[in-house]
């Protein structure tokens, strides 16, 4: 028999026996990975156009590309001190309205100026959801069930930059088909598809923005502003009564010990955090995963793969990035966030060396470079990508866990500013075999590294976390 979410939401719990509504709730911020997602794949698809369109000099070119970039880091600048002071559910309205701004701005552009305007402002979104979607998950969701929760966002991340790649390709495919409409709707998805592909971010934004509307407030975002009561009723509506009076007893006690309050000691209980974070933050870049989620057709020509037969393995590279998303789902909470690492890393490490050893040998097929990177992907899927953002949310001190979550997500988008600018030059100077054992040397640093100091999160409640780093 099907059950219906008011049938689940009465017995409070799904099948797979976790509450129905955290899950449901957890929903909603993951929403803003999959505009995460999009808006940074969707580039991809434009750029020879809108090169065309404006007439764009190679700096304009790479201005377009960045401008989003750098958004997203005014964007993480700006989600702390707003996130502490709106609370996090406003803040992410906020970036939705950013995404649906830069989504219409882009469509209807009528100049160079105005694209890149459109795009820096999407990027202040990308920075915003970046920050505080994991973070609300992070905060709301229940011990047992958070690794499978902030995965969920990971989920919608790559689920993003699918979609991206479909609708770019869907809008290009039907561009012909689409020249007898007239008005706008040949200009958009036929003549300049470009226009197109960017106003399609609008569909699921406004769907993003809607669901906000019926989610309740962090609740320990509540209880760091004093609002006991709020927080009280909303941990009550969310959990069975059993988990939900244990819980509370437990915030109460953390609350009791003063240890919420932002007093002293800073850096004494953020060293040992911080390092851990931002270590995190640059080893997933430095795996070389947006290398290929972004340059992958032109890695697969390079090792002798047709134009077209490039595309459709990329596609499929995106399609692996998704399914093997879902391992993380299931394990992070039952295995545990060190396993995923530690296996996740071994499998990177292979991969990145098999994929270099390609590159160095003459004539492999390119089914082989294929099943290479789908084993690079899968691997980066079911560890690096969600257990990053995971461990990012979980390891910090209540009283400054938006500093050092902000911190860590920055350096993640200058890692990815950084590989974006190096990694053709990195190419042309060592040559594409020695890129990508320099990646692989970067995993197996990590391994070491995680293998040693990454603690194990898994059921344990913020404020527990917060004892062993602290006292690390
Ligand atoms: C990373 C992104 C990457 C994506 C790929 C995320 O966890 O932060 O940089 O593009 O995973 O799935």
């Amino acid at each position: 028999m099907m059950t219906t979410i008011r049938e689940i939401k009465k017995s409070g719990r799904l099948k797979m026996g976790l509450s129905a509504s955290p899950f449901l709730i957890a929903l909603a911020p993951a929403l803003g990975g999959f505009l995460f997602g999009y808006d940074t794949a969707v580039i991809s698809g434009t750029i020879e156009q809108v090169r065309n369109k404006f007439a764009l000099t190679p700096v304009y070119e790479g201005w377009f590309v960045s401008s989003g970039l750098l958004g997203c880091i005014m964007g993480v600048l700006l989600a702390g001190f707003l996130s502490n002071t709106l609370g996090r559910k406003n803040v992410l309205v906020l970036a939705g309205i950013t995404f649906l701004f830069s989504a219409i701005g882009c469509a209807f552009a009528e100049s160079k100026e105005i694209l890149v305007l459109g795009r820096m402002i999407g990027g202040i979104g990308v920075g915003i959801a970046s920050v505080v979607a994991p973070m609300y998950i992070s905060e709301f969701a229940p011990a047992a069930k958070r690794g499978m929760l902030v995965a969920l966002y990971q989920l919608a991340i790559t689920l993003g930059i699918f979609m991206a790649y479909l609708v770019n390709a869907g809008i290009a495919a039907s561009a012909e088909a689409n020249a007898e409409a007239t008005g706008w709707q040949e200009v958009l998805f036929s003549r300049e598809t470009w226009r197109g592909m960017f106003l399609m971010m609008a569909v699921p934004t406004v769907l993003f923005i809607v669901i906000l509307a019926f989610i309740p407030e962090s609740i320990r975002y509540l209880l760091k502003v004093g609002k006991t009561i709020e927080a009280r009723n909303i941990l009550f509506r969310t959990r069975s009564k059993a988990s939900a009076e244990q819980e509370w007893e437990a915030l109460h006690a953390y609350q009791g010990t003063g240890a919420a309050a932002p007093t002293a000691g800073f850096w004494k209980r953020m060293r040992f955090p911080l390092l851990v974070g931002i270590l995190l933050a640059l080893f997933q870049q430095f795996s070389g995963i947006n290398a290929i989620i972004y340059y992958g057709p032109e890695i697969f020509r390079k090792a002798g793969v047709a134009s077209d037969n490039a595309l459709f393995f990329q596609s499929i590279v995106g399609g692996v990035n998704v399914l093997f998303t879902f391992v993380a789902i299931r394990k992070a909470d039952k295995a545990g966030r060190r396993p995923l690492l530690l296996w996740g890393l071994t499998g990177l490490v292979v991969s990145l060396f098999l994929i270099g050893w390609i590159f160095n040998a003459a004539a492999v097929p390119g089914y082989v470079l294929l099943c290479c990177m789908l084993a690079f992907i899968a691997c980066f899927a079911l560890s690096l990508g969600p257990v990053t953002w995971i461990l990012i949310n979980e390891i910090f001190p209540s009283a400054y866990r938006v500093q050092g979550v902000t911190i860590c997500t920055l350096a993640v988008w200058l890692a990815v500013g950084l590989l974006g600018q190096f990694f053709p030059m990195m190419l042309e100077t060592f040559g594409t075999a020695n890129t990508f054992w320099i990646f692989a040397g970067s995993c197996l640093l990590h391994l070491l590294f995680s293998y040693k100091y990454i603690p194990e999160t898994k059921g344990k409640q913020l404020e527990e976390i917060e004892h062993i780093m602290v006292s690390h």
